[in-house]
């Protein structure tokens, strides 16, 4: 019903080079980029914002998928300058949004796709009523705001559960996914690998980014 799909997030990457870090991943086979954007208010730390992702998107050409991350505090504040600036999906947090059915709606009309992120203390009931007019589920393995951390297992009834839910639904997971950790991702049903330090870090991104797509596709 799914496909597996591997998107390296670029956080760990020197940002000094992020466009060449970004061609360098999908050389190496990933599917997407995960693009984190924080703005040190909603989670405790600071990386890039839209003007960001108009020069990525310059740099890279048109086919890269961009999956922006919003780990901001006001959502809804960076619908359009994240459409114009070549974003292909906005993936915003419930705990940070005050009507998700509005921003739903703005993101499509935006022409963008959308993703819905829970953090690890919000409960997969409250992601539910959402989930028939979303296009991603991102369950957080990590409490977001810095790469490198310890991926969190008793995350994976969160994906269990959605997947037996809504068959069809991309779910995505974010936060201490590689090799040591993918095999439970992917049993719990996740199809959207997010993995940060493990592949951007590893001397052989390509062999971490095939073997996660081989785990998931088993
Ligand atoms: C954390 C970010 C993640 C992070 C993943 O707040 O949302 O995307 O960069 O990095 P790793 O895979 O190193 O945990
Ligand atoms: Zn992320």
């Amino acid at each position: 019903a799914y496909t597996a799909k591997i998107g390296p997030s670029i956080l760990s990457s020197d940002l000094s080079q992020l466009g060449r870090e970004c061609e360098r991943m999908m050389e190496c086979g990933a599917d997407y980029l995960h693009l984190d954007v924080m703005d040190g208010h909603f989670v405790p730390n600071i990386t890039f914002g839209h003007p960001m992702v108009e020069c990525l998107r310059k740099a890279v050409g048109p086919n890269p998928f961009f999956d922006m991350h919003m780990m901001v505090s006001r959502p809804e504040q960076w619908v359009k300058p994240m459409a114009a600036a070549g974003a292909n999906q906005y993936t915003f947090h419930l705990e940070a949004s005050t009507n998700p059915g509005n921003l739903i709606k703005e993101i499509r009309e935006s022409g963008m796709k959308v993703g819905l992120a829970i953090k690890p203390g919000t409960t997969v009931e409250e992601l539910a009523p959402w989930a028939g007019q979303i296009d991603m589920a991102l369950v957080m393995t990590v409490e977001p705001g810095f790469g490198g951390q310890t991926f969190m297992e008793d995350m994976m009834p969160k994906v269990s559960w959605l997947r037996s839910q809504f068959p069809s639904l991309d779910i995505e997971v974010d936060g201490g996914v590689g090799p040591d950790t993918i095999h439970r991702c992917a049993e719990a049903g996740a199809n959207m690998i997010v993995s940060g330090s493990a592949v951007v870090s590893s001397v052989d991104p390509r062999s971490v980014i095939a073997l996660l797509k081989d785990v998931v596709l088993e």
